[in-house]
């Protein structure tokens, strides 16, 4: 039998897992950070390189095709050369976008760059939660892998506040927005050579003594050896094949997976959050420039501010409550939402205060929810590519969101726009009471016999 390597009453180190969690999570600034700063930058760029309506909209969504083709790669490349490396690779990828993007000639240069920043955001947003999922303690899984969340905010608040400083600096300012993001793409590049490989990962690829290694410092010894333990009866019953994703337990477990990450996307947070400034502007009237950007930044916070409390609570309420909770407070602030633009012109501040309630009531589950249930509900060997699956399924359901938004609310109306919105909270809050387990305080190895037990 393996011992463990250090005394055999070792504890386990609350830092060291937290230390891991934050390095990974480092990457969710650079996606929040990524995603956010072209609504400041597109401004300028529109002017520098003269584009037309449809050159800006490549413009601005060539960031998300990217994040569907990184979503697409980085599950089977995980899963065969480890988490940790392919979170490296990541970090070379947002280094490289954020020099790029600063530099470019043209339209093309630009739209390369953003593609490869792309391909970093995707792959990072499913390798960071998956690989904080794999090295937690099952009692405060939730909170760390919500930390990823809360990486995610601070880099959309963070990409508005230097985009507000750099909009002083003149017409090349959005170069140094995008070169911004390199300092802490260097930083998390480095940062990752100081954090372990997941033992999940590890022991899966019959590197046992490593795993233990991990296991002892996240748990401590005597638990360890129960952990790895179960991770190996685990191992032994999968078969590795993606296949087996599809046999009747986990059938389900994959559908709700995507089922969460589509319905995260079409019950229309995005809309709030990039076009929020557009629809003040334009929609409801009677508002500068600058108060547009104002209530951005409100906006920006409330996100904020409510996916701490999110973090907080994840671990003690669960994640089932948590979620019903958002998908309802999100579904009455869309219809609200859809209702108060009934009114011509809508009261700027009633719209700002449904927005704001909108904004909160996602954060505080839906925001840091689905990514924790998508990185744990799936077996270990497939879980890489299991994630990638739910995660394509987002980011493709993120660009069909932002790339209709304004062609829908022509075609049926703001009001029919936002009510739509409402809807799909309702199947979200059905799905999520009907469909989906509570995973609150259970390890990975237990989530997978539920599966199991349902097939
Ligand atoms: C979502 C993003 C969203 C962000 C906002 C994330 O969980 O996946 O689409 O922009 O939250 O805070």
């Amino acid at each position: 039998m393996l011992q463990s390597e250090t005394a055999p009453d070792v504890r386990g180190s609350a830092l060291f897992v937290y230390l891991s969690a934050i390095v990974a999570a480092t990457s969710g600034l650079l996606f929040g950070f990524d995603i956010a700063v072209i609504n400041g930058a597109i401004i300028f760029l529109r002017e520098q390189f003269g584009l037309t309506e449809f050159q800006t909209e490549v413009a601005a969504s060539s960031l998300l095709f990217g994040c569907v083709f990184g979503a697409s790669i980085a599950g089977w490349l995980s899963d065969r050369f480890g988490r940790r490396r392919i979170l490296i690779v990541s970090a070379l990828l947002f280094a490289a976008s954020a020099l790029g993007a600063a530099l470019p000639r043209n339209l093309t240069e630009l739209v390369a760059a953003r593609f490869i920043g792309g391909v970093a955001v995707g792959m990072a947003s499913m390798l960071a939660p998956l690989y904080i999922a794999e090295v937690s303690p099952a009692r405060i899984r939730g909170r760390l892998v919500s930390l990823n969340q809360m990486a995610i905010v601070t880099g959309i608040l963070l990409a508005y506040f230097i985009n507000w400083l750099l909009s002083y600096v003149g017409p090349h300012g959005w170069r140094w927005m995008f070169a911004s993001a390199a300092v802490p793409a260097i930083a998390f590049f480095i940062a990752l050579f100081f954090v372990p490989e997941s033992p999940r990962w590890l022991t899966e690829n019959g590197r046992e003594s490593e795993a233990l290694r991990v296991l002892t410092r996240v748990n401590g010894s005597s638990q360890a050896l129960i952990e790895l333990g179960q991770i190996k009866e685990a191992i032994a019953e999968e078969t590795g094949s993606i296949r087996e994703l599809f046999q009747p337990g986990f059938r389900r477990a994959l559908f709700i997976a995507v089922a969460l990450a589509v319905l995260q996307q079409i019950t229309g947070i995005n809309t709030v959050l990039f076009y929020g400034s557009v629809i003040f502007k334009e929609q409801v009237g009677g508002q500068t420039a600058s108060s547009a950007i104002g209530a951005n930044v409100v906006i920006g916070l409330i996100n904020f501010l409510a996916t701490i409390v999110a973090l907080w609570v994840i671990d003690r309420v669960g994640r089932k409550p948590l979620l019903m909770l958002s998908a309802g407070i999100l579904g009455v602030g869309q219809f609200a939402l859809g209702a108060a633009f009934l009114l011509e012109p809508p009261p700027a501040i009633l719209v700002l205060a449904v927005m704001v309630c909108c904004v909160a009531g996602f954060a505080v589950g839906m925001g840091p929810g689905v990514w924790v249930v998508l990185a744990e509900i799936f077996p270990t060997r497939v879980r890489g590519r299991a994630m990638s699956i739910a995660t394509i399924a987002l980011w493709t359901a993120c660009v069909a969101l932002t790339m209709t938004y304004l062609s829908l609310s022509s075609a049926i109306t703001v009001t029919g726009a936002f009510w739509l919105y409402g809807v799909m909270c309702v199947t979200m809050f059905l799905i999520v009471w009907l469909a989906t387990p509570e995973t609150k305080g259970k390890t990975l190895e237990e989530i997978e016999k539920l599966w199991r037990k349902a097939g």
